[in-house]
């Protein structure tokens, strides 16, 4: 589908109707075929949020499980941007089948791989060249898993095979992506790999036991092989920790609810969203983040650089009170 600008329709909107602007948001976002049914603005001539900012650009994005996850929302903005793909997740992940969706939407294949096996990921490189028609310019890890997140162990009290397993799955999975992507000169000169992380890795969050480990490590691991990458084909390599998210993964975590309401609280800027997420994601992945590379970037509506707001001393004194 050929996409393009109707700018000026568009600041029409904004001048005329700005109380439509967020439904044609909102339109643009379901893939409703009308994006504004006031103004009856195709979805097809409606990509005003689309730059191009990935034309030609081909990658692999893992993690999409449902329309909730961040992986599904830069999916579909690496689609509005002009990027062909492919996606990837774990066999048990995909036979609940609504990934399919989402492949039909974008036009990518799906490839399954289990992200800590080393002949599955050779598999998924080897799938993914061969249906993009060369080396990928992006990929993303956005995979996360924790057994005693899952049965509730305390911090206290963790099961170490499940312990081992969260790093497997959460960060060594992270170095394995690449170090196959590289021996198989999978990823093209300046490409760009992204993972997701939480600022678990800086503080500490009770409840996100040893995930927090794995966010650590997964951090190091972008600063290490982000030298090697970078050294050796011009790849950045950076994390992005984002606000806690309405996901599968992020509400599996015992008192989500409380801690996403603080981090609101806390951030000048509110939560960031998975869509907020995916516009940023999209920046990495494009040639105008040449040169950021090694980076934990934080992507929290300020949440990381606050140490108390008005909000919460508010909430505070009405405590004490
Ligand atoms: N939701 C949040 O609050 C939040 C905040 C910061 C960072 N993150 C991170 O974002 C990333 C994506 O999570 P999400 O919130 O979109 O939740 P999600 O549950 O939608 O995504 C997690 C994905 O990991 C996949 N996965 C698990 N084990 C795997 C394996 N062995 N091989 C391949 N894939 C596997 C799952 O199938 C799922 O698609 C994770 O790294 C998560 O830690 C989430």
């Amino acid at each position: 589908m050929q996409r393009y600008a109707n700018i000026s329709k568009y600041q029409q909107i904004i001048q005329y109707h700005p109380f439509c602007v967020q439904n044609v948001d909102h339109f643009l976002r379901k893939n409703s075929l009308i994006a504004c049914q006031n103004h009856k603005i195709t979805q097809e001539n409606f990509y005003t949020m689309a730059y191009g900012l990935l034309k030609g650009k081909r990658g692999i994005i893992s993690g999409a499980l449902n329309e909730d996850s961040i992986a599904w929302k830069i999916a579909q903005r690496a689609h509005e941007e002009g990027a062909t793909f492919t996606l990837t997740n774990a066999p048990l992940a995909m036979r609940m089948g609504e990934i399919n969706k989402l492949a039909e939407e974008t036009g990518a294949k799906i490839i399954g791989a289990d992200a800590t096996s080393i002949e599955e990921l050779e598999n998924l490189y080897d799938e993914s060249l061969e249906f993009l028609g060369g080396p990928v310019d992006f990929v993303l890890h956005s995979i996360g898993m924790s057994t005693n997140i899952r049965k509730g162990r305390e911090y206290s009290d963790l099961n170490y095979e499940w312990f081992l397993k969260s790093l497997d799955v959460s960060a060594l999975s992270f170095h394995k992506m690449m170090q196959v992507a590289q021996k198989k000169d999978a990823i093209a000169q300046g490409g760009s790999v992204v993972a997701l992380s939480y600022i678990a890795a800086q503080r500490s969050f009770p409840d996100y036991t040893d995930m927090a480990q794995a966010k650590a490590m997964l951090e190091s691991i972008a600063r290490s092989y982000g030298y090697h990458y970078g050294k050796a084909k011009g790849v950045r390599v950076n994390t992005v920790s984002q606000s806690p998210t309405k996901t599968t993964a992020g509400t599996g975590i015992s008192g989500f609810n409380a801690f996403y309401e603080y981090a609101n609280q806390m951030s000048p800027l509110g939560n960031a969203t998975a869509d907020d997420c995916a516009d940023y994601v999209i920046t990495l992945f494009s040639d105008l983040t040449k040169k950021v590379t090694m980076q934990n970037l934080f992507h929290d509506g300020g949440f990381s650089c606050v140490g108390i707001s008005e909000e919460i001393v508010e909430k505070m004194e009405q405590g004490i009170k």
